[in-house]
């Protein structure tokens, strides 16, 4: 009954629910705080108090009609405001009419795939990248196209990305920060590639579509500043969400943002309007989209992760890791004792520590850490990192 594609992705690997499932053998065994579950970007905290309250407030509220389909595109007032926070922010004039809501990031993304993929149209990632963009381009069976980044400091290699622009590529799709590295693609390198893209147009007659990832904007420190993409690239999309900004990755809201020097603008905003809608999402969830709209404002508490990132970075090189320091998001990936990451994962299970490999994100060699988990549980797995690091420092 299944169709081969998805049985195909049920039989391969998956590595982020193979450490789910391990997590819940060793939890059951062990005891939930004897086992390091660092496999999930799943925070740990809880959204700001005011997204709380108004939550709260709407859900009590007498107010009719809160909760029915709407235009496909979200609300109209709630678009706006997110037009003008983004305008605010980085001074780019937008409207409603650029904004789409949208179910999360995810769902975000598949409506922009949706909406520009032809079968066999490339759309390139930059290595190391998110692994669930394979499935997503999979999806409107485009094909993914890798770039590696220069591994020494996770920033784009504009070299290898020329060479693997083709008269075929549909889109590229940046995420910065970056998930799994924490890398901030750097402003000059990014103007740097946006003529390199220009360029490329020419020569081949196209339009390449920049779409940009961006759930962990707000996730920045050490006084960072992440580039705005569509002030840098006039053919781009942001695809933004709540889910890490927020805390509310399970209430599935986020938003498509438009670039108004996009060709075709009208035609675009339609289209994306109609694969929201056809690909079932309808629209974005009604009562979170009120939320958000009250909460633009609201700031969860970044120096957590600021100290999380200092402590695993801290102990980590002490024990031998070599790792580039994080900019932003929440995730470490540092690199490993052995070339074959996925036999290194392994071998950290046998202390409890539930890491995830870098080849799943195209970055081999490496693992990816994710400071998501508490505090307490984070400095409780140092001895368990030291066990580990001893058997190849012996
Ligand atoms: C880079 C990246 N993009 C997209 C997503 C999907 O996020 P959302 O919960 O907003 O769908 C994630 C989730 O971890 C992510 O790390």
């Amino acid at each position: 009954m299944i169709s081969d594609k998805v049985l195909k992705k049920i039989s391969g690997p998956s590595w982020i629910r193979a450490m789910f499932e391990q997590g819940e053998v060793l939890k059951k065994k062990y005891g939930a705080d004897k086992v390091y579950d660092f496999s999930l970007g799943n925070p740990d905290l809880e959204p700001p108090e005011e997204t709380l309250t108004s939550l709260r407030n709407l859900v009590n509220s007498q107010e009719p009609n809160l909760h029915k389909y709407m235009n496909n595109a979200g609300y109209p007032e709630v678009r706006e405001k997110i037009a003008r926070h983004i305008a605010k922010d980085t001074g780019i004039s937008l409207t409603q009419k650029h904004i789409i809501m949208t179910c999360g990031a995810a769902g975000g993304l598949n409506v922009v795939l949706k909406t520009v993929i032809n079968p066999g149209d490339e759309v390139i990632v930059l290595a190391p990248y998110f692994g669930e963009y394979s499935n997503y381009i999979d999806n409107f069976d485009g094909k993914m196209v890798v770039s590696q980044c220069n591994m020494e400091t996770f920033q784009p290699d504009l070299e290898n990305l020329e060479s693997k622009i083709s008269s075929d590529t549909k889109a590229i799709l940046l995420n910065s920060p970056n998930n799994p590295t924490g890398a901030i693609y750097g402003e000059s390198i990014l103007r740097d590639m946006a003529e390199l893209i220009s360029k490329k147009e020419r020569e081949f007659g196209s339009n390449i579509l920049v779409i940009s990832d961006e759930p962990y904007t707000q996730l920045v420190y050490d006084g960072e500043t992440v580039p705005s993409v569509l002030k840098i690239f006039p053919n781009s999309v942001i695809v933004n969400s709540f889910s890490k900004s927020l805390n509310l990755p399970g209430d599935r809201i986020g938003y498509i943002a438009v670039n108004s020097s996009v060709p075709d603008i009208e035609l675009f905003f339609s289209g994306l309007s109609l694969s929201n809608r056809i690909l079932g999402f309808v629209n974005a969830p009604a009562l979170f989209q009120r939320v958000i709209a009250d909460s633009l404002e609201a700031k969860i508490n970044t120096e957590i992760y600021l100290e999380r990132r200092d402590f695993l970075y801290h102990n980590l090189t002490r024990l031998g890791f070599s790792c580039v320091k994080p900019k932003g998001a929440f995730y470490l990936f540092p690199k490993v004792h052995m070339e074959d990451d996925v036999e290194f994962v392994q071998r950290a299970l046998a202390y409890n520590l539930l890491l995830v490999p870098g080849s799943s994100f195209g970055g081999p060699g490496h693992v990816r850490i994710s400071y998501s988990v508490s505090t307490e549980s984070i400095k409780n797995s140092i001895p368990a990192f030291e066990a580990l690091a001893a058997e190849f420092n012996k």
